[in-house]
């Protein structure tokens, strides 16, 4: 999860400021401690800071460096605390590297490493790699030699990139199981350099990265890393190298780029700003995935994994998939998974989802099926080229556009639109309906300032209780995920008939409830488990709609949205609970669009 970047400049170009700005794009990856590293006159300068990347900024606004390549990371600590030790780049003698993933068998690495002399300085599984390939470098190797052998002696997953000071201004970088683009300059550019007075960075750079979208301002193209493939990067070429140091060739993709979503705008957070853009992020997702109902043909299950609000997303569909499909379906979380020996039948749909594509647990459940079965791999994902995408046998992607806010919003919806278009396939009557989401969602974004209010009485708990039947369950798992992950308010989500066998001797007259109450087929059910929490509790919020409302007792709080049909209703509901964990969180004052200890991309397991 941790973000790293390399880019090798143009002869006399300065890239500290290129690397920040990559960082700048891969703080969604982690933000626990960011740094860089530079070759400047035949030796490393490394300079690191704890916390966000404004730390190193400022750190950097006093240092004169002039380096035109260079390593940078931003960290979400695995091994360490967040410490300036621990904090990347990792230097031995002269070595410097970045490193995003787990080395699992770093402890004997390290153990052989220091019984032949070498200083730790670190806590970081990190660390055994830069005196790793310090070592071979002593024991003769090239660079590229010693990248190799480092690669042969690690298990797990990572993504390297380093600089050597005997390899002069080159980068070398290699990859197994975590992500890695490399990004390239635009070709026989002279003449357009002459014409912007010999300003070379125009044609952009040779770079590395976690990411394609944090490349794509500085390259013209990428090409995506496979596993245990090395690349040597220099000004003007790249190699990419196999296991064995053999030569390979790597497809080329031209970079996408998408900058509006990469602007606040006039809001004040990524979230808000991504909350109200939620009805565009649907109708391009509905305009863009027009769904042949022969997908199905011949399938007997539906086997859907993935992680966190993704999962909640998979949670829906399985309502939706078994009965408008009517197709059994299983959902589950992609980390359990992956490690219990699933039975996967033919004719098992096997549908992963992920808003990254990168997400590392959910990406190995992908290659467990398509290693052990021969089950038709659907990937739902939001960005194009991501491993998952690559991965996968067919896929469709949520047209959202780049999600800056570490709390999935706007990617969520469009996740379930998507998930909606596929399971009402062959219900002409519901795609209609689910035409008009965007026209709902709309307006219930215009209920901001009423749910901010609500959100006065969440802010005062210290904890909160999310309930629903059906497909509100899921919808109320999800709402509990959004507040506690912004707010840092503990909130748990629970379906509202379950409340009696446990979870209801937490209600007393201080925690507050939210429950969904569409006025569906579940109304009735819903409402006597309202008139329990009644009983025994106070601050009740209720979010249902205009025929609901009437049918609902003066003690709650109300939210009254648009009657909508139920089968799209999980999408709509959705979107006030983000309202309500938005605000909360912002009353408190937390950092919503960078909660604590949490990454966009999770690519550790
Ligand atoms: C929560 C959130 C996470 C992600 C999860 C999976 O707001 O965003 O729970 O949903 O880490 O990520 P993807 O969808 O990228 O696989």
């Amino acid at each position: 999860m941790c973000g790293i970047i390399g880019i090798v400049g143009h002869s006399n170009e300065n890239i500290q400021q290129k690397l920040l700005n990559g960082l700048e794009r891969l703080e969604y990856r982690g933000y626990d401690s960011s740094g860089i590293a530079l070759l400047q006159n035949n030796s490393i300068v490394r300079f690191r800071a704890v916390g966000k990347l404004s730390n190193l900024k400022k750190l950097l606004d006093t240092a004169i460096i002039d380096g035109h390549v260079g390593i940078g990371h931003t960290r979400w600590a695995t091994h360490g605390k967040p410490t300036e030790n621990n904090a990347h780049p990792m230097m031995s003698k002269d070595v410097a590297v970045v490193h995003n993933g787990i080395i699992e068998n770093h402890k004997e690495l390290r153990f052989s490493l220091e019984n032949d002399g070498y200083v730790f300085t670190s806590e970081t599984d990190t660390e055994v790699i830069a005196h790793f390939l310090q070592r071979e470098l002593v024991n003769g190797f090239s660079p590229l030699e010693s990248m190799r052998n480092c690669m042969n002696a690690m298990d797990g997953a990572f993504a390297i990139a380093a600089i050597f000071v005997p390899l002069g201004n080159k980068i070398i970088a290699a990859r197994r199981k975590s992500s890695l683009a490399v990004g390239f300059a635009e070709k026989n550019c002279t003449a357009r350099i002459e014409k912007a007075a010999g300003d070379a960075s125009i044609c952009g750079n040779m770079c590395v990265g976690s990411d394609a979208g944090t490349l794509s301002g500085m390259c013209h193209e990428v090409a995506y890393m496979e596993d245990d493939d090395i690349v040597e990067i220099s000004e003007d070429s790249v190699v990419f190298f196999d296991k064995n140091l053999h030569p390979v060739t790597r497809k080329k993709y031209k970079v996408h780029q998408d900058s509006d979503s990469a602007k606040k705008g006039e809001y004040s957070h990524f979230m808000l700003k991504e909350i109200m853009d939620q009805p565009t992020a649907i109708r391009k997702t509905l305009l863009h995935n027009k769904i042949d109902a022969s997908l199905f043909t011949d399938i007997e299950r539906i086997s859907i994994v993935a992680c966190g609000t993704s999962y909640y997303a998979g949670m829906v569909s399985k309502y939706w998939f078994e009965r408008f499909l009517k197709i059994p379906t299983s959902v589950e979380i992609a980390s359990e998974f992956r490690y219990r020996d699933p039975i996967l039948e033919d004719n098992t749909l096997f549908i992963s989802i992920s808003q990254s594509g990168e997400t590392l647990d959910t990406l190995a459940a992908l290659e467990y099926v398509r290693s052990n079965s021969n089950c038709k791999t659907v990937g739902i994902v939001n960005v194009k080229n991501s491993a998952t995408d690559r991965a996968s046998d067919v896929v469709f992607y949520s047209e959202a556009g780049i999600e800056m806010g570490v709390a999935s919003t706007k990617t969520y919806t469009a996740q379930l639109t998507l998930l909606a278009s596929l399971a009402l396939c062959k219900k002409e009557f519901l795609l209609q309906q689910l035409q008009n989401v965007p026209t709902f969602c709309e307006s219930v974004l215009t209920l901001s300032a009423q749910i901010k209010q609500l959100a006065e009485l969440i802010s005062r708990s210290s904890s909160a209780i999310y309930l629903g039947r059906g497909t509100m369950f899921p919808i109320a798992l999800e709402g509990a995920l959004k507040l506690k992950e912004i707010s840092y308010i503990h909130a748990e989500g629970f379906a509202a008939g379950e409340m009696k066998h446990g979870p209801i001797a937490l209600i007393d007259e201080h925690v507050p409830i939210v429950l969904l109450c569409p006025n569906n087929e579940l109304f009735e059910k819903t409402a006597s488990n309202l008139q329990e929490a009644l009983a025994r509790g106070k601050n009740i919020i209720v979010i249902t709609d205009v025929d609901g409302e009437k049918k609902m007792p003066n003690e709650v709080h109300k939210l009254v949205l648009p009657n909508v049909h139920s089968a799209i209703a999980p999408i709509v509901y959705a979107i006030p609970l983000q309202l309500l964990a938005y605000h909360t969180a912002t009353i408190i004052g937390t950092d919503v669009d960078r909660p604590r200890n949490l990454a966009k991309s999770v690519t550790v397991e």
